[in-house]
């Protein structure tokens, strides 16, 4: 049987990874991650002090030390070689960096590879900006995951705290808003929804509402599909 595929993308912290993790473990599919995969070459990049817009330079920090993921209880567990990065391409630096390299054409075609490979062998849920338009377009379930950069900036301030980590409602609210416009205008791939695929604005909606909504969708296009 061909493999499943379910496509979440959308903008920055409107929830997608929260919510493709539970949507994949509740079918016992494979989650991936893309993000993180942008945000590793650009840790990669930072550690080995390479140029962040030398685009073979990148690629061959990734032949180096290979980009892997591994399943662990509280999510997904990041790898370059045997490093585990899953904290450090979280940090600051990486958040201000991580827009421009993944706006590199020969980084992106290496990664779009990358997790086409992934995508091929298993039943996946994988998440991002592209997934739906370039990376897995023949996916039979796309989803567009939106939400007001109020909301989101209030997420994600609230995470931090929870963290304890220092936030500025503000300063969050910045960083997403241009975080959005870069991911949007890039030249190569740029974050837009799919012309098939279905619009969920979270905005005042919880995790479980959310993740409800994207099961009925799941159920419409693929019905032999059953949750655990
Ligand atoms: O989802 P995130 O914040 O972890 O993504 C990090 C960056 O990578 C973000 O600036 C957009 C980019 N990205 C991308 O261009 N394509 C993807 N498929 C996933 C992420």
């Amino acid at each position: 049987m061909s493999k499943i595929q379910i496509a979440i993308d959308g903008p920055a912290s409107a929830g997608k990874s929260t919510v493709a993790k539970i949507i994949a473990k509740d079918l016992n599919f494979v989650y991936c991650d893309t993000g993180a995969m942008y945000r590793a070459v650009t840790f990669a990049g930072l550690q080995a002090r390479v140029s962040l817009t030398d685009s073979a330079a990148l690629i061959a920090l990734l032949a180096q030390t290979p980009l892997s993921f591994q399943p662990s209880a509280t999510g997904q567990k990041v790898f370059l070689g045997h490093q585990e990065v899953t904290e450090e391409i979280r940090s600051q630096a990486v958040n201000q960096e991580v827009s421009g390299v993944s706006a590199l054409k020969e980084v992106r075609e290496k990664l779009v590879e990358l997790q086409q490979e992934i995508a091929a062998s298993q039943n996946i849920v994988m998440d991002g900006r592209d997934i739906g338009t370039q990376v897995l377009p023949q996916a039979q379930v796309k989803i567009f995951l939106i939400a007001s950069v109020a909301e989101r900036a209030k997420r994600r301030y609230q995470e931090n705290l929870s963290k304890g980590q220092a936030a500025d409602l503000a300063e969050i609210a910045e960083s997403i808003a241009k975080r959005d416009y870069l991911d949007s205008h890039r030249a190569v791939s740029p974050l837009k929804k799919a012309a098939d695929a279905v619009e969920v604005d979270t905005t005042g909606l919880n995790i479980q509402e959310v993740v409800d909504t994207i099961k009925k969708i799941i159920s419409s296009k693929v019905p032999d599909l059953q949750f655990l």
